[in-house]
């Protein structure tokens, strides 16, 4: 039995679910996976993450398992040096409504005679609309080798995956960086311990409504492409 030798460049013949078909000088097929995964997939993800505070939440309560899904991807966001500097205080089945009424009065404490009722009353609703609220904290080693604006970054990349992860579960997220997040009553109220900076809070519950839509610039608004 004769083995026929086709004599052709080593190329990109077929792109099937990733797989591309190339051919070697022997003309045996190798098969050599490009994607890892489908980018459509992701990319619909990515764009259709939005921002939902909780008065846009219905009274479906969200299950530990998914909290636990929406921390765990959280972690493998990238960090230089592995430093891992995020910290997570969960509170959901009840726990809400306290940590909700004493962000309330930390706001009241704070704005002193500038505090509006209106926020005030907000926040304080806002344990009851959200099905859990996550602080958000930040371990920055100061004596370590790397600057705080890294480990911040790191922070919000986790954020990221964090909404991700709600979106493809199907529930709402808003990250919320009112200005009392950085008192020392915050601090005390978490306890975290002093070099734990707290950079947000995190309110999840399923949507009441239709899902909003997003927008953003074109490309070409924040693109500047260079060749030669
Ligand atoms: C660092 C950071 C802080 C934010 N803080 C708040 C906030 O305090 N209150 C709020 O309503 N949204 C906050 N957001 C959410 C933005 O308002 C939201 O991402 C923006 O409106 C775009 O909408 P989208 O997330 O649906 O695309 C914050 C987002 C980031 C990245």
């Amino acid at each position: 039995m004769s083995s026929v030798r086709l004599r052709v460049k080593p190329s990109t013949l077929t792109t099937v679910h990733g797989w591309d078909d190339t051919r070697a000088e022997s003309g045996r097929a190798i098969k050599r996976k490009v994607m890892r995964h489908n980018v459509s997939d992701i990319e619909s993800v990515i764009r259709d993450r939005r921002t939902l505070p909780p008065e846009q939440y219905s009274d479906r309560k969200v299950h530990r398992e998914l909290v636990e899904q929406i921390l765990t991807n959280a972690t493998w966001a990238p960090n230089h040096g592995l430093t891992q500097p995020w910290r997570f205080t969960v509170f959901m089945e009840g726990s809400q409504l306290g940590m909700a009424a004493k962000m309330s009065e930390l706001y009241q404490d704070q704005a002193g005679a500038q505090a509006s009722e209106q926020t005030a009353q907000k926040l304080l609703a806002r344990g009851t609309r959200s099905s859990v609220i996550i602080a958000l904290g930040l371990d920055h080693d100061a004596s370590g080798r790397f600057p705080e604006w890294e480990d911040r970054a790191a922070l919000a990349a986790a954020v990221q995956n964090m909404y991700l992860t709600a979106t493809a579960q199907g529930l709402g997220a808003l990250w919320s960086t009112p200005s009392f997040i950085s008192s020392k009553g915050m601090v005390d109220l978490l306890g975290w311990g002093e070099q734990v900076i707290c950079a947000g809070i995190f309110y999840l519950g399923y949507p009441s409504g239709d899902w909003p839509q997003g927008h953003r610039k074109p490309l070409e608004y924040v693109t500047r492409w260079v060749s030669n």
